[in-house]
């Protein structure tokens, strides 16, 4: 019988790259917070309805890509020809924003007067994509959302941290490529809208067919298409920027200004319009410029002023941005880095028989309790056969017991790397941890021994 494998579109996190995703986090937690950014979790799955509502109707990840949960009992229910009601009709997320500004609304977070609420949060996402490189059915992603302001500050100081985080996580800045635009408002989008509808109706025959669709579902997403022809076709529709109002025209050339200043550099792209509908104002995307094919946005977002609202909580508007760490992992890969072993060990005690063991667990027992990371052999193997398991362990040290050196009162602390070895009295175990503290402290200021 076949073993069974991980669901199509679906990847295993080994212990090595699990390690790894802790540390993108944390150092993801740890640029936010400069900027105030606090965690928030929300759950996996939420009703149907608010994705539908808040990420939109005709997008293709609502109405192609959601991945919908069913109780057991609610199968039951369908399989029986009945309907499961509103409440019960749930989704997992394929994307985070909705959730958080669910959250805050439900919360209340933003209070009037207050500052703005600024929150991150990391996590897996679900979309039924068509599984390539880089694009898989559950991802991982880590984001932020600011609710309760609009100014310009929110969405540049955004942007820069952003692309602080990609330095800080190692990808080289002259890698990535930073798009911005303008997706405009309530008041000036529905009239652009209305102009690239006619401008598609216009030049029907030379779109693709979806894209011919689009003009009465969500013609501005013919800006997204991939085709060369169509790319050629709405390369000459009207431009969003020449469109704007003039309060939306001041945030975007604000925006500008801020990035400007901080000497961050990005391109104007007029067809960046998101593959989400709840966008406001600005809108912004980070490629990466070779070697990752299609799929080579690592992170985006943008302002979202009406989507809190939509969704049927108080008018608040918002900024975020979501980054896929898988995609990061690629574009790091392709300039040499490898995951580093998860497995380290400070310190491996080994037995040179039995009648030690009792003493050798009450050592590692106390290593342990102090901090050290430490193991101890578990399968009764030969010495020799235990310095080999601490050599695969990585272990800096081995401490040997043995009868004899245990009737003297000491162990052997052997240094694995210089093979240097020093005896030490079993009862003054603060003698043992200094040898490791020396080496680690030594670690920490670059000598290696
Ligand atoms: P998004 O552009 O749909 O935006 O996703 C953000 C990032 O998630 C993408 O740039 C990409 O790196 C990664 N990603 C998306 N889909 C996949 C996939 N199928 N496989 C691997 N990686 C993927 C959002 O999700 C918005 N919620 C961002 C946002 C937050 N806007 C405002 N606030």
């Amino acid at each position: 019988m076949a073993s069974i494998q991980s669901a199509e579109g679906t990847f295993d996190l080994l212990p090595d790259e699990a390690k790894f995703w802790q540390k993108f986090r944390d150092t993801a937690y740890e640029v936010f917070g400069r900027y105030g950014y606090v965690p928030i979790e929300t759950p996996i799955f939420e009703q149907t309805s608010l994705f539908v509502r808040g990420i939109g109707e005709a997008t293709d990840v609502v109405s192609k890509e959601m991945f919908t949960a069913i109780s057991g009992e609610n199968l039951k229910t369908l399989m029986g020809g009945g309907h499961i009601k509103g409440k019960s009709q749930l989704s997992l997320r394929p994307e985070g924003t909705a959730g958080v500004v669910r959250a805050v609304a439900q919360h209340a977070l933003v209070t009037q007067g207050g500052a703005p609420v600024k929150l991150a949060y990391a996590g897996p996402m679900f979309r039924a994509e068509r599984p390539q490189k880089g694009r898989q059915r559950q991802f991982n992603q880590v984001g932020i959302e600011c609710l309760g302001a609009d100014d310009p500050t929110i969405d540049a100081e955004g942007i820069i941290m952003l692309m602080r985080f990609y330095e800080a996580i190692g990808i080289p800045t002259g890698a990535m490529r930073l798009l911005v635009n303008s997706m405009g408002c309530e008041n000036c989008r529905p009239a652009y809208r209305e102009a690239v509808r006619t401008y598609i109706l216009e030049h029907a025959d030379g779109l693709c067919e979806e894209c011919q669709r689009r003009a009465d579902t969500n013609p501005l997403r013919a800006f997204d298409c991939k085709k060369e022809d169509c790319r050629a076709v709405m390369a000459g529709a009207p431009r969003i920027v020449d469109n704007l109002c003039d309060d939306c025209h001041d945030h975007y050339d604000a925006v500008k200004a801020l990035l400007d200043d901080t000497g961050l550099s990005y391109v104007e792209d007029y067809t960046l319009v998101r593959g989400l509908d709840y966008y406001t104002r600005t809108v912004f995307e980070v490629q990466v410029i070779e070697g990752m094919g299609s799929q080579n946005a690592i992170g985006g977002g943008g302002r979202y002023d009406k989507l809190m609202a939509e969704i049927g909580g108080a008018n608040t508007p918002g900024f975020g941005f979501a980054l896929g760490y898988e995609r990061c992992v690629l574009a790091l890969q392709a300039h040499g880095f490898a995951f580093e072993p998860a497995q380290k060990l400070d310190f491996y005690i080994a037995c040179v028989d039995d009648s030690v063991r009792p003493l050798a667990f009450r050592m590692l027992q106390k290593l342990r309790d102090i901090g050290y990371k430490g193991d101890i052999d578990h399968q009764h193997r030969s010495l020799k056969g235990q310095f080999k398991q601490a050599d695969k362990l990585r272990a800096d040290y081995v401490v040997v017991l043995g009868p004899d050196e245990v009737a003297r009162g000491v162990a052997k602390v052997r240094n694995m790397a210089s093979h240097n070895e020093v005896e030490v009295p079993i009862d003054q175990a603060e003698a043992i941890y200094q040898c490791f503290s020396d080496s680690a402290a030594a670690r920490e200021a670059g000598v290696t021994e």
